[in-house]
């Protein structure tokens, strides 16, 4: 054999000895830690959520937003983001002009409501707003029919902040439906309960 071919030889039987070790522990589990090479931030010290913490005095390893501040993607407007007139005596009247012309105009704001409302709201509160959605005939208790006096009364700011923080039994959805969405769900409340003016 000529020097040549022996280095060939070992070559291939390296070559085929690599890929049978590359494919030997596919699919099969093991108890064994796994092999890092590169351990980067693979392990590191965190809490898990909800988790207990000895560094902090209150014992939570979750903290609150410190007071005051606000999120960058939030309103600084309380009257927008909470539906309050700024020194809290109240619920503004209607919905803010600035939001209405975010939304583009009040008929898509009615448009973007609607189909915000049949997605959240219809659960329960049903299409027409008088309370007899699946949920409640499947056995959760009624809520109000929308179209009733007191909230046709209620100012927006309070249909608003309803939708945010929710009400009694009543769920909140601040986390699942952005600021102009629970606004254009009020205005497309305030349109349905007008179409059923006459019913009452
Ligand atoms: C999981 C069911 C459920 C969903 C979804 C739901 N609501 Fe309600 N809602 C209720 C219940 C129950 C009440 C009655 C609360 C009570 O008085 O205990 C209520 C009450 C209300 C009231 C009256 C509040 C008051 O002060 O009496 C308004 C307004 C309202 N909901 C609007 C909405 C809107 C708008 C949506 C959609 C974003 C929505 N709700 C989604 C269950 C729901």
């Amino acid at each position: 054999m000529s020097h040549l071919n022996v280095t060939k030889l070992i070559l291939t039987l390296v070559t085929l000895g690599l890929a049978v070790a590359a494919t030997a522990c596919r699919g099969e589990t093991s108890a064994e830690t796994p092999i890092l090479l590169e351990r980067n931030m693979f392990q590191q010290q965190r809490y898990n959520p909800q988790a207990r913490s000895n560094f902090f005095a209150d014992g939570r390893s979750m903290r609150k937003p410190v007071e005051h501040t606000f999120a960058r993607e939030m309103d600084p407007s309380s009257e927008i983001s909470n539906g309050e007139i700024g020194n809290g005596t109240g619920y503004v009247l209607s919905v803010p002009t600035e939001v209405v012309s975010q939304l583009g105009g009040m008929g898509k704001a009615v448009d973007r409501g609607e189909q915000r409302y049949n997605i959240y709201c219809v659960p329960c509160h049903d299409r027409a707003g008088s309370g007899q959605g699946t949920a409640v005939k499947r056995g959760m208790a009624a809520p109000p029919s929308l179209i009733d006096e007191r909230v046709r009364h209620m100012p927006d700011g309070q249909l608003f902040a309803t939708i945010g923080r929710g009400v009694r039994n009543m769920p909140a959805y601040n986390y699942s439906i952005p600021v102009s969405d629970r606004w254009a769900i009020v205005t497309y409340v305030r349109a349905l309960e007008i179409s059923q003016a006459g019913e009452q």
